[in-house]
Formats: C-alpha cells, sequence, structure tokens
C-alpha cells in the first residue's frame, strides 16, 4: 500500500498512545498476560512523528525498538498504565487506546512464588476487574472546561465483528473505534491487519489488508480531520 504519509498535519499536536498487553501479576514469577505484540501502537507512534506531532508512547511488556523522538513510558499492569495515561493525557490532542488491556487482575498478590504440595489441590486465583482507562479518558475530556481531545479505543473481536463494534463504541463513548478480527492466526504478531474505522457520527471506513503503518496512516487521517 501507498507511501508513508509526511504531511506535516499534526504539527504542534501531543498524542498519546498506549501499546502492547498488560501482565496482571499472581506472585513473583507469574501473570496473567495476553497476546499483543504492540505492533500496531508502534507503528501509530511511529507515524504520528512522521506527521510532526509530540508522542507519549506507553508501552506495556513490548520487545520492540523505541521510536526515535517518542517519549516512551514503560509500563506492566494495567493499573499502571491507566496513572500513565492520565497523566499524559491530561494536555492532549489526541489519545489512542492501541494496547491490550486485561479487564481482570488477581484480587491477590502472593508475596513469594507460590509452590505446589504433593497431593493437594491448587487455590484458586479469584479476579478483579481493572478499571476501564478508555471510559475514564473520555469521562475526563467530556469534562465541562477540558479541552478538545480525540479520543481513540480498538476493539478486538473474534465473532459478530461489525455488530460488537457498534455496541462497544456506543458504550465506550469515544469517538473513534478501530475493529479488527482477532483470532489464534490472526492479526497477534502479524505484521498486517484488516480493519473498519467505526465513528461516533455513524461513519464507517473501510480499511483493507494492509501494513499497520498504513491503518495508522488512516486512524490519524480520521484524527485529524476531528482536531480544532
Ligand atoms: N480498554 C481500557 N481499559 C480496560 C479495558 C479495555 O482502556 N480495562 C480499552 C482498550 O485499550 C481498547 C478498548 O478499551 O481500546 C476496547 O477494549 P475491549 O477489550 O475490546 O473492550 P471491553 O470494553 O473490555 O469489552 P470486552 O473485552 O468484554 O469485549
Ligand atoms: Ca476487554
Amino acid at each position: 500500500r501507498g507511501a508513508p504519509n509526511t504531511a506535516r498535519d499534526l504539527t504542534g499536536r501531543h498524542v498519546v498512545v498506549s501499546a502492547g498487553g498488560t501482565r496482571e501479576p499472581i506472585d513473583p514469577v507469574r501473570f496473567i498476560g495476553n497476546r499483543s505484540s504492540g505492533l500496531q501502537g508502534y507503528a501509530l507512534a511511529r507515524t504520528a512523528l512522521a506527521r510532526g506531532a509530540r508522542v507519549t508512547l506507553v508501552a506495556a511488556n513490548v520487545a520492540l525498538p523505541d521510536p526515535a523522538g517518542a517519549d516512551v513510558v514503560p509500563v506492566g499492569s494495567a493499573r499502571e498504565m491507566r496513572e500513565a495515561v492520565l497523566k499524559a493525557a491530561a494536555d492532549a490532542d489526541a489519545v489512542v487506546m492501541a494496547a491490550a488491556v486485561a479487564d481482570f487482575r488477581p484480587s491477590g498478590y502472593e508475596d513469594m512464588k507460590i509452590k505446589k504440595t504433593a497431593g493437594a489441590e491448587p487455590a484458586p486465583i479469584r479476579l478483579v476487574e481493572n478499571p476501564d482507562i478508555l471510559a475514564e479518558v473520555v469521562r475526563a475530556s467530556r469534562a465541562v472546561g477540558a479541552r478538545h481531545q480525540v479520543v481513540v479505543g480498538f476493539a478486538a473481536e473474534t465473532n459478530d465483528v461489525l455488530e460488537n463494534g457498534r455496541q462497544k463504541l456506543a458504550r465506550k463513548g469515544c469517538d473513534l473505534l478501530v475493529v479488527n478480527e482477532v483470532g489464534e492466526r490472526l492479526t497477534f504478531g502479524a505484521p498486517d491487519n484488516a480493519a473498519v474505522i467505526l465513528s461516533a457520527d455513524g461513519a464507517a471506513v473501510d480499511v483493507p489488508r494492509g501494513s499497520k503503518d498504513a491503518l495508522a496512516d488512516v486512524v490519524w487521517d480520521l484524527v485529524a480531520a476531528r482536531l480544532v
């Protein structure tokens, strides 16, 4: 697909991108995690930099080189990501939540490695819900007197992709929702991606299978059109 967009249309803008997947610790050596590689978030950061933006990249558990010029904030868990994103979002023109945030975390943390005991049943791991970072960003940006901010969510769906996407956009209240279909062999760690980008005004933009940079540039096109 096309050449990278180097229009400097994000000059003077601060954008926040979250990338990767959170890890919710169980004990010092174990966690509950997910399959996100961080590639789409890093593509968003790179393309925003190329378009002139100042970029804060909140990165959870990725094995990728820092994009040159980005302000990279490494985080581990969803709660750490929440703190970093909300802090950076305070003066941001756009916030893009590309990270896979764990919905749940273990209710407790064992200070010492959990041991097995011969013959004994393992203790169950109880889960509690994590904060919804995207929802909090939307709430803050819609507060009276808040600056205009474009908020973008991502939705990974395994089935009924469009139907679930539209419902999620309405529920989350963000400006744009990038919906892609995931599965064990789809999207995760892959260099390319296909998506449909739903907007709060009812529009849907189909992005055919292409590089994650190409998808990122379409996201920034739609964001740039919504900046005042
Ligand atoms: N998200 C978030 N905080 C969470 C969970 C999700 O900020 N605790 C963000 C993700 O980064 C993504 C968007 O919300 O941009 C949608 O995530 P998704 O998991 O698809 O939606 P959920 O509302 O968690 O619904 P479900 O997983 O039940 O489909
Ligand atoms: Ca979720």
